[in-house]
């Protein structure tokens, strides 16, 4: 445990998918304030390493496409052969496809499952290989996955999202187990965050207008904002959460969905 605050992640080195904007973005800002070091994967070069410059020698940026294998085997060895060890994998990177269930398209669908479920599993893997011991990393560790408010209650015209969320959600529990009863030491959560005017979360709402859910966009926001009791959240809420759950004051807690919605899925 850290010497100063178990709150800290002083000297733990993390890898964060999805991190050139967005909720991974601030993740990836949180831990280096906390004092953990990050390797930023995206598909977006020229983002990711501009905000990896802003950094120094705390960050670097690597291309992972989440949905390929290689790219994970990459990636984790590069977070090793930069930072010397690997501590914490977060699964943000996501995409957001709306549509009603009698419109979508089977491709659409299968999209949505590529980008936001195997993903996750791909994750998970590599984490693990790298991670348990005999791993090339070899001490253990954290996994934090993004799923959703979505992936706890279902929404019209994002059936698809909600399917892979709620796949994210059940496969953290699993992977929890797993790494308990095969004595890896490493913890597994997963965190719901509600609506985050993010680049998705713009999206979002924009999707319910083109939908006809609602007349326009303000009318979305309007009633996003009325269903969380404490309204829309901002990417530090969740980058928090997921700072709290690598860091050793959560060194009791895996298997467990850390709702940060506003109070979102209690309304
Ligand atoms: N914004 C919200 O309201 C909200 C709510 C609940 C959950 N989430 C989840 O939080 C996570 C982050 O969302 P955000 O709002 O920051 O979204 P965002 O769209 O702003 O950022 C997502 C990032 O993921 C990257 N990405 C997409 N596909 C990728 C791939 N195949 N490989 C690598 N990177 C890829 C994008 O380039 C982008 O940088 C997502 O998993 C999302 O589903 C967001």
């Amino acid at each position: 445990m850290s010497t100063t605050d178990p709150f800290r992640v002083d000297g733990k080195v993390a890898l964060v998918t999805g991190a050139a904007r967005g909720i991974g973005a601030e993740t990836a800002e949180q831990l280096i304030a906390g004092g953990a070091r990050v390797l930023i994967t995206d598909l977006l070069v020229d983002e990711g390493q501009a905000l990896a410059a802003k950094f120094g020698a705390a960050a670097s940026f690597f291309r992972l496409d989440v949905t390929q294998e290689a790219d994970w085997q990459a990636a984790t060895a590069e977070a090793i052969a930069r930072f010397g060890r690997l501590d914490l994998v977060v699964n943000n990177a996501g995409l957001e496809l709306a549509g009603f269930f009698a419109d979508m398209s089977v491709d659409d669908y299968r999209r949505q499952m590529e980008v936001n479920g195997t993903s996750v599993f791909l994750g998970i893997k590599h984490a693990i290989r790298t991670m348990r011991p005999g791993g090339t990393a070899g001490r253990g560790g954290v996994i934090v996955n993004l799923s959703s408010a979505a992936g706890i209650k279902g929404v019209a015209g994002l059936g698809a999202y909600c399917a892979s969320k709620g796949a994210v959600r059940l496969m953290t529990k699993a992977a929890a187990n797993e790494c308990a009863r095969l004595h890896y030491g490493i913890r597994v959560n997963s965190v719901h965050p509600g609506l985050i005017k993010t680049e998705m979360g713009v999206k979002t709402l924009r999707d319910f207008v083109k939908l006809g859910i609602v007349p326009d966009e303000a009318a979305a926001e309007a009633a996003f904002e009325a269903g969380h009791l404490l309204g829309l959240g901002r990417p530090i809420d969740i980058a928090l959460a997921i700072r709290y759950l690598a860091s050793d004051a959560a060194q009791w807690i895996t298997g467990m969905e850390m709702v940060v919605d506003g109070g979102y899925t209690a309304a």
